[in-house]
């Protein structure tokens, strides 16, 4: 078999899962010929996994290398693990170099770069891969397989609510994310993750949003309002500081973030009240859909558990999705190394609020009744394993239409461009004003 032959732009956390799937599950398809990454240190670590899996060396080379690698590697895909504003740039320029695009959601952050980005696909007639990994999960695919059987009749309202919790949640307020030019803020980097699920669980897409919300908990005002006195300089868990990382508990996070710091001063480990952060953690909007639905949604990050609640109204019936990723934050316990339950699962589990998932369906005049999820093995309770199935193996014919591209990004990042307006402005946003063509379509 021929292998595809692949570049990662972006040699961080996010990237292992990728490069582990080449070398791993996908070796006898793909090939991993170039990393193409700033910081030397994360670039070497990827470099050294290759090795250590025995598979064959990559080239290495900096960002602004990154079209002469495609051309003389014969790139046929880049993978796109940089940070979320650089996305955009990234993808335009593999797109011209004559590569296709595999990217992590975020699709971008703003609505001038994703324009940028329709132009260039327009352009090229290349291919964008969006990874939406939260669709390959088995609760949110038996949603999706509750409404498309039409259990619930026609969506006319959504309710919609994300607990991220004090150390998952935290974790947004200590690095790039934390700045709002970095990440689009959470409206963006994570809740995209969210509008995505709801356009495809409905099958429509966002008209109008209004959002309010602000930073109320986390920075330096907020702890100065609540007398937490002075902070301390980075994370020891020497004083017991229960909002302190301690990257040296972590050896994945040690070798990828503190010994790589000296060559580029980025900081993996920033205290959550010190100043710098432009982003809110508390967020409540109401969004319209083109199929004359509503959503209304609320995102909090610095809940005492971590889970959502989603409830779909039908006109004959109502679904309703309750998910505990993890049933408390414990003093005494330290940060999980892995600060993503839904990953690892929890390590927090208390009586009154087991972790675990429960889908309830209920159709007028009818008792409840509970829909089985099927899990599997592996991250996202094996979600992850059917997403690198389709990136890496192709797309098959799925009746739940979970694969994902650029178009579908857009959509998902399009209510929080209009949220950060509205949040701006205080009015709501049409989504058609945004200046992106492929959503300037009024119901
Ligand atoms: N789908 C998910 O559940 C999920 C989870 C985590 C992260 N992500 C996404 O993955 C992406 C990476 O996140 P991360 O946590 O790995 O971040 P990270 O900061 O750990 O890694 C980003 C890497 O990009 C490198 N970089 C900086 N400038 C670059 C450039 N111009 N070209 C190429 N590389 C450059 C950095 O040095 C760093 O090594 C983000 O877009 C994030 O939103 C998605």
């Amino acid at each position: 078999m021929t292998k595809t032959r692949y570049a990662l732009a972006g040699a961080g956390h996010r990237a292992q899962m990728y490069v582990d799937a080449i070398v791993g599950e996908h070796r006898d398809r793909a090939e991993l010929v170039a990393i193409v990454e700033p910081n030397p240190v994360r670039a070497a670590y990827y470099a050294d996994r290759l090795v250590a899996a025995d598979a064959a060396p990559a080239r290495v080379g900096t960002p602004e290398q990154l079209e002469r690698l495609i051309r003389e590697e014969r790139v046929d895909r880049v993978i796109i693990c940089a940070r979320d504003d650089l996305h955009a740039e990234l993808i335009v320029r593999s797109l011209e170099a004559g590569a296709d695009v595999v990217v992590e959601k975020p699709l971008t952050i703003d609505a001038r770069s994703a324009a940028r980005i329709e132009d260039a696909v327009a352009r090229t007639g290349r291919r964008v891969v969006l990874t939406f990994n939260y669709r390959y999960s088995p609760r949110n695919s038996a949603l999706r397989q509750v409404i498309q059987d039409g259990t619930i009749g026609q969506v006319t309202s959504i309710d919609f609510s994300w607990m991220l919790d004090t150390n998952h949640g935290a974790d947004y307020f200590r690095r790039w994310h934390r700045e709002k030019k970095n990440s689009g803020g959470l409206l963006v980097h994570k809740s995209s993750h969210h509008f995505d699920l709801v356009n495809w669980w409905i099958r429509s897409q966002p008209t109008r949003v209004y959002a309010s919300g602000g930073l109320r908990f986390y920075g330096a005002e907020n702890a100065a309002r609540r007398g937490l006195g002075e902070r301390p300089a980075r994370g020891t868990h020497d004083d017991g500081d229960l909002f302190e990382l301690d990257l040296r508990i972590d050896e994945r996070l040690s070798a990828l973030y503190l010994e790589a710091e000296q060559h580029d001063g980025y900081r993996r480990d920033l205290d959550v009240f010190s100043e710098g952060i432009t982003i809110e953690d508390n967020l409540a909007l109401v969004v319209d859909y083109a199929s004359g639905a509503t959503l209304s949604y609320s995102l909090n990050a610095h809940a005492p558990w971590e889970g959502y609640r989603v409830a779909v109204n039908g006109t004959l019936g109502r679904a309703e999705l309750e998910v505990v990723e993890r049933g408390a934050v414990l003093a005494g316990e330290g940060l999980h190394p892995t600060l993503d339950p839904s990953l690892s699962g929890g390590d927090g589990t208390t009586d009154v609020r087991p972790e675990g998932e429960r889908l309830i369906v209920q159709r007028h005049w009818e008792a409840a009744f509970e829909v089985s999820i099927d899990g599997g093995d592996g991250g996202h309770g094996g979600g992850d394993a059917l997403l690198l199935s389709d990136v890496f193996a192709g797309p098959g014919d799925d009746p739940l239409a979970r694969p994902a591209d650029w178009t579908d990004g857009i959509r998902s990042i399009a209510v929080g461009i209009a949220g950060n307006r509205s949040l701006e402005t205080g009015l709501p946003v049409n989504v058609a004003d945004l200046g992106i063509a492929l959503l300037d379509e009024r119901p």
